[in-house]
């Protein structure tokens, strides 16, 4: 988590660096800071989001060509100005922006505080600019302290460091952390992510792991640890700085959830190279999918659909509790990892270990990201879905969903799903048609404190993500079931004060599905029940979303949750909560 960025310019930095870090604040938002670099080094930093930190302290009134910045996902030490970065030397002559964490900065710190360094903050970071203080003054130049310095540390970086006694320069380095340079007229830039310096550039080069860079306003060399030049490709970015933007709706969110249409028939377009894919592969005897959060719910949806049409025995495994499976992987077996970013650490993780004895395919949003890269899948489809600025996953969810739903209709040669979905592109603009609806409902429930969500086969996926984007938007508890479950224990729970979101689309679950909404209501709770315009059985109940399209229970998943996504996000604002950052998370999780 935690975002960075560095620029060496031919004019003063902050504004454009201001303007950058705000980009990553998706990746992390409790404090933010800048250093510049003139005959001295400047710091602003403050705890808090980056426009209320800005208001009080003016982050881009401050001089300097050169500068580094950062915005923070806590891991060690409480969101404060002091544990805010940039972090400095003792004589604030170095000063340091990290991504990561360092595994080793227990034993760093006492070192150091023996010899006399003075620090400021709880951070891990804050070891950083001490050891570089340490070689400098052994008589190395920058890159080379910062060379020594990262061969002492444990664990994953990103960094970006200047010093005052090499003013024309900023130092990069990369393990385990994303970290990119951009190209551009008016100088050069390191940053975390794409978006950052979208509105600067769009050549870019991506960095592996271990990999040093010394960035000048023109040039910029990445070498290998031992300092040797490595020749890196410059690629062009497709993306453009408007799809990072607003675009006039209130919320990245409700934008994105507004592309959603247009990102269906995009990921669409996906059909042939999947299918490429696809012929590549051998018979499997099995297929696990391994993902987090939203990506994992897309999994589970993977697997109702490759047990149903392929008859293939299928496993959805959380990338955290991967290594207690890893003994039954095998070459028969295909291992699928979904994750929008490409750089969530549990599921990279979980990939090392699958590819010692497993065939690898990556489903994921961000070209470039460390997922794609060489030490990433053996095999990569992208999700068209664009930036992703919110942190609740919307519109990369459906674009996931379209992928799976491909590549099982090429691995079963199905063209009635393929068929299907072609359909569903064409009836793309009516997918938006009950916001105003789902405006007024969710008015009525943002006083609940518990919401039950229940749905039965492909749906019971679409039951468990719409509980988790009400958890991460609205702070309210929702919980998803399987609807023939919750006869087992939760019916318990259900009262009048309990509204329940029933997904009930036609075809084979739908009667007994029905049957168990009726033993909800039955109880006094409040029905909400997504399903058919023609359901006729659906008229006693006071809210209910209904689909023109008599879209049966296996296409479902890929249009009910659009609603399911809109109902958190209005009860979102009606709570007055900000749904693009909802506290303590962040949108790239690179922490295990
Ligand atoms: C989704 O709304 C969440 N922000 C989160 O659960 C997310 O899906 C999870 O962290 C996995 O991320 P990934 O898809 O980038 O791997």
């Amino acid at each position: 988590m935690c975002g960075i960025v560095g620029c060496v310019l031919d004019k003063p930095a902050a504004p454009t660096i201001i303007e950058s870090i705000k980009k990553l604040e998706y990746r992390g938002y409790d404090s933010v800071g800048i250093a510049t670099l003139t005959d001295k080094i400047n710091v602003k930093k403050g705890s808090g989001q980056i426009k209320d930190v800005d208001n009080a302290i003016k982050l881009t009134e401050i001089d300097g060509n050169i500068g580094i910045a950062h915005t923070r996902w806590a891991t060690h030490g409480i969101p404060s100005k002091e544990n805010a970065h940039p972090h400095c030397d003792c004589e604030d002559k170095i000063s340091v922006v990290h991504n990561g964490i360092i595994e080793n900065f227990e034993e760093l710190k006492k070192e150091l505080t023996e010899e006399g360094h003075q620090f400021k903050s709880d951070t891990d970071t804050e070891v950083i600019p001490h050891l570089i203080e340490n070689y400098m003054k052994e008589g190395l130049n920058l890159l080379k302290a910062v060379q020594k310095t990262v061969k002492r540390l444990k664990g994953s970086y990103a960094l970006a460091i200047i010093s005052t006694d090499e003013p024309d320069k900023i130092i990069g380095a990369r393990n385990e952390s994303p970290l990119i340079v951009g190209l551009s007229e008016n100088g050069n830039f390191l940053a975390s992510d794409v978006p950052a310096i979208l509105k600067e550039t769009k050549r870019v080069i991506f960095l592996d792991d271990e990999e040093l860079i010394e960035l000048t306003k023109d040039d910029v060399k990445v070498m290998d640890l031992d300092l040797n030049i490595k020749e890196k490709t410059v690629e062009t970015i497709t993306w453009t700085a408007d799809m990072a933007e607003k675009g006039g709706y209130a919320h990245f969110m409700l934008k994105e959830i507004h592309d959603e249409p247009q990102i269906i028939k995009d990921t669409l377009s996906e059909s042939a190279n999947i299918k490429e894919i696809v012929n590549k592969f051998k018979k499997f005897k099995r297929i696990c999918f391994v993902a987090c959060g939203t990506s994992y719910h897309a999994s589970l949806i993977g697997e109702y659909l490759i047990e149903t049409e392929l008859g293939i025995p299928t496993e959805v495994i959380l990338a955290s509790e991967f290594e207690f499976f890893k003994k039954t992987l095998d070459d028969h077996t295909l291992v699928i990892f979904i994750t929008q970013s490409g750089e969530t650490a549990d599921t990279l993780k979980a990939l090392k270990i699958a590819k010692e004895k497993s065939e690898t395919l990556a489903i994921v949003n961000v070209v470039g990201s460390t997922i794609t890269r060489k030490e990433g899948a053996h095999h990569v489809i992208y999700t068209r879905a664009g930036p992703e600025i919110g942190v609740a996953a919307t519109k990369t969810y459906l674009s996931q969903l379209i992928c799976i739903y491909l590549l099982v209709a090429h691995m079963a040669e199905n063209d009635e799903l393929l068929n299907k979905l072609e359909d569903l592109s064409e009836q793309t603009e009516k997918l938006l048609s009950k916001e105003e609806q789902i405006k007024e409902i969710s008015k009525k429930y943002k006083y609940a404190s518990d919401f039950f969500y229940i749905g039965r086969g492909f749906n019971y996926p679409t039951a468990l993500e719409g509980a988790l984007k009400l958890k991460e938007i609205t702070y309210i508890h929702g919980e998803g079931y399987a609807a023939g479950e919750l006869k087992h224990g939760p019916l318990a729970l259900i009262d009048n004060n309990i509204p329940v979101v029933g997904i009930l689309p036609p075809g084979p679950s739908y009667g007994k599905t029905y049957s168990n909404l009726q033993e909800i209501k039955s109880r006094g709770a409040d029905l909400i029940v997504l399903g058919s315009k023609n359901d006729k059985n659906l008229n006693g109940i006071e809210d209910k979303l209904l689909f023109d399209n008599e879209i049966d229970e296996k296409m479902a998943p890929l249009l009910y949750i659009i609603d399911l996504q809109l109902l958190a996000y209005y009860i979102s604002v009606a709570k007055g909560i900000d749904p693009d950052k909802p506290r303590n998370l962040a949108k790239s999780v690179t922490v295990q």
